[in-house]
C-alpha cells in the first residue's frame, strides 16, 4: 500500500491520491496559515506546532463566557465545569497512548512531568544509578536527567549513557541499544528515551526495549513529545513504567498546551513510591477541607499538583474530539502513505542532494512516525530563503537538517508533491 511508481510523481496523481484519502474533509477543521498572496502555506511543522482546529476557538471562548458569567460559580456550574475539567480528557487521551482511565492526565508542561516522573521512576543506589538516554535527545530531557542526577549526588558524566549511532551513520541500530542495556544492565536504574526521536524520527520499538528493561530490573520511561497523536501507542499493554508528552504537537492543543503522564497501573497506590505532591493530587472528596496531610488520589491523578489552566484544557479537548472522530488507526494508516509519498517523491526528483535520515517505511513495524529528517548535501541557505518566500514552513537544524513532518490531519498529498517540487527547482537551479 506504500509502494509508489513513476507514473505518481506528477501533481495529477497527488490529487488522485487525495480525492481517495478517507481523511481527506479533515484539513477543513483547521486554520491554514497563509501567504501574502492569501494562498495556504505549504506547513509540514506539525512535529513543533500543530495547527488549529477552527472550533478551539469557540470552545475556548465558551469557558470565557463561563467565567464572565458566573465567576468562581463556573468551578461547579460551567456546562464544562472547572472543578473536574481534567476529567473530561481522560478517556481521550487513554485512546491516544493505549492506556487505562487510572493511569493517564493532563497537568502542567512536559518538562515539569518529566521531572515528577523521575522524582518517582529514578531511585538511584550506590550500584544502581546509570539512565540510558539518546546522545541527540531534545536538550531539556538531557538537562532534567542531568539536573536529577547531581540532585541525587551523581555525576552525571558517569550516570547518564548515551546512546549514539555509529561513526558515519545516521540512526542508532538497535542491536547497539540492545547492547547497552545489557552492558549497563547491572547498574541500570532507568531507560528514557524520546520516541519517535526528535531529530531523526526513528521510533524505538515500546515493547521491546521495556522488556530487556525490565530484565535487569530498571525501570522504563518514554517521552513522547514526538509520539502522542503520531505513532500507535498500547503503553498498558507493553508494561511501560512511566511516559510524560505534550500536546502542542501532533495533538494540536496550541502554543505551551498541557502535557499528559501516564504510570502504569503497577505502580498505582505504592506508598513505597516517592512523589512530590500538591493538593490536586488529594482525596476528591476531601480536598476543600484543606486537611494538613495528604490523602493521595488512587490513579495517576495523585501526581496532580495545581488545579489546572482551563482555557488549556479546553483547547486539548477540542482537538481530542478530532482525534475520536478521525480514529487514530486512520490517522497511522494515512501516515504511512503520506511519508512514504515524500520519500518516493525525495527519492525521484532530488536523490542526490538529499540524505534521509529517519527510518524507512517497514511494513507491521514503527520505526518511524509522521515526520521525515533530511540532510541536505548542498548549502540549504539558498532553500531556506525561496522557503519562507513561497509560504513554505518547514523546520531548519543547524548544519544541514530538514525536518518535516506531513500531519495526516490536515497535510495533503499536493502539499507532499508541492514541496519536493519546490526543493526539485532550487536543488537543480
Ligand atoms: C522531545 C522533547 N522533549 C522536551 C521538550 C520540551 O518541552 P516543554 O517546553 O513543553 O517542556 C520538547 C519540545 O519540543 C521535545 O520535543
Amino acid at each position: 500500500m506504500t509502494v509508489f511508481n513513476s507514473s505518481q510523481n506528477n501533481s495529477s496523481a497527488a490529487d488522485d491520491l487525495d480525492a481517495a484519502d478517507p481523511l481527506k474533509d479533515f484539513r477543513a477543521q483547521f486554520e491554514i496559515p497563509k501567504t501574502k498572496e492569501g494562498s495556504d502555506c505549504l506547513y509540514f511543522c506539525g512535529h513543533s506546532l500543530g495547527l488549529m482546529p477552527k472550533q478551539t476557538r469557540q470552545v475556548i471562548a465558551a469557558e470565557c463566557d463561563a467565567w464572565g458569567a458566573l465567576g468562581v460559580e463556573g468551578h461547579f456550574d460551567a456546562k464544562h465545569p472547572w472543578l473536574p475539567y481534567h476529567e473530561f480528557l481522560t478517556e481521550g487521551l487513554t485512546r491516544i497512548v493505549g492506556a487505562q482511565s487510572e493511569e493517564v492526565v493532563a497537568m502542567n508542561g512536559l518538562t515539569t512531568n518529566l521531572h515528577l516522573m523521575l522524582v518517582s521512576f529514578y531511585r538511584p543506589t550506590k550500584n544502581k544509578f546509570k539512565i540510558l538516554i539518546e546522545n541527540n535527545t531534545f536538550p531539556s530531557d538531557k538537562y532534567a536527567v542531568d539536573s536529577q542526577a547531581r540532585f541525587h549526588g551523581y555525576d552525571p558524566n558517569e550516570a547518564i549513557i548515551e546512546l549514539r549511532p555509529r561513526d558515519g551513520e545516521l540512526r542508532v541500530r538497535e542491536e547497539d541499544l540492545e547492547e547497552q542495556i545489557a552492558k549497563h544492565g547491572d547498574q541500570l536504574a532507568l531507560i528514557m528515551l524520546g520516541n519517535c526521536n526528535y531529530l531523526s524520527g526513528q521510533c524505538f520499538d515500546f515493547k521491546k526495549i521495556t522488556e530487556l528493561g525490565h530484565s535487569h530490573d530498571a525501570m522504563v520511561g518514554f517521552n513522547l513529545a514526538h509520539g502522542a497523536g503520531n505513532l500507535e501507542l498500547s503503553l498498558h499493554d507493553w508494561n511501560v513504567d512511566f511516559a510524560v508528552w505534550c500536546s502542542y504537537k501532533y495533538l494540536n492543543s496550541g502554543p505551551g498546551g498541557i502535557a499528559g503522564a501516564f504510570v502504569h497501573k503497577n505502580h498505582l497506590g505504592r506508598a513505597d513510591l516517592p512523589r512530590f505532591e500538591g493538593w490536586w493530587g488529594t482525596n476528591k472528596e476531601t480536598r476543600f477541607k484543606m486537611q494538613s496531610q495528604i490523602d493521595p488520589i488512587p490513579t495517576v491523578e495523585a501526581w496532580q499538583l495545581s488545579n489546572p489552566p482551563i482555557f488549556q484544557l479546553a483547547a486539548l479537548r477540542s482537538s481530542l474530539e478530532i482525534f475520536d472522530q478521525a480514529k487514530m488507526s486512520r490517522i497511522v494508516a494515512k501516515r504511512n502513505k503520506l511519508s512514504s509519498y515524500l520519500e518516493f517523491l525525495l527519492s525521484e526528483n532530488v536523490g542526490q542532494f538529499v540524505e534521509i535520515m529517519t527510518p524507512a517505511f517497514v511494513e507491521g513495524a514503527q520505526k518511524r512516525g509522521a515526520m521525515l529528517s533530511v540532510r541536505m548535501k548542498q548549502d540549504p541557505k539558498k532553500l531556506i530563503s525561496v522557503f519562507a518566500e513561497r509560504g513554505v514552513i518547514l523546520d531548519f537544524r543547524e548544519p544541514d537538517i530538514l525536518r518535516m513532518a506531513p500531519a495526516p490531519l490536515y497535510n495533503s498529498y499536493r502539499d507532499v508533491f508541492d514541496l519536493v517540487q519546490i526543493i526539485k527547482e532550487v536543488s537543480h537551479a
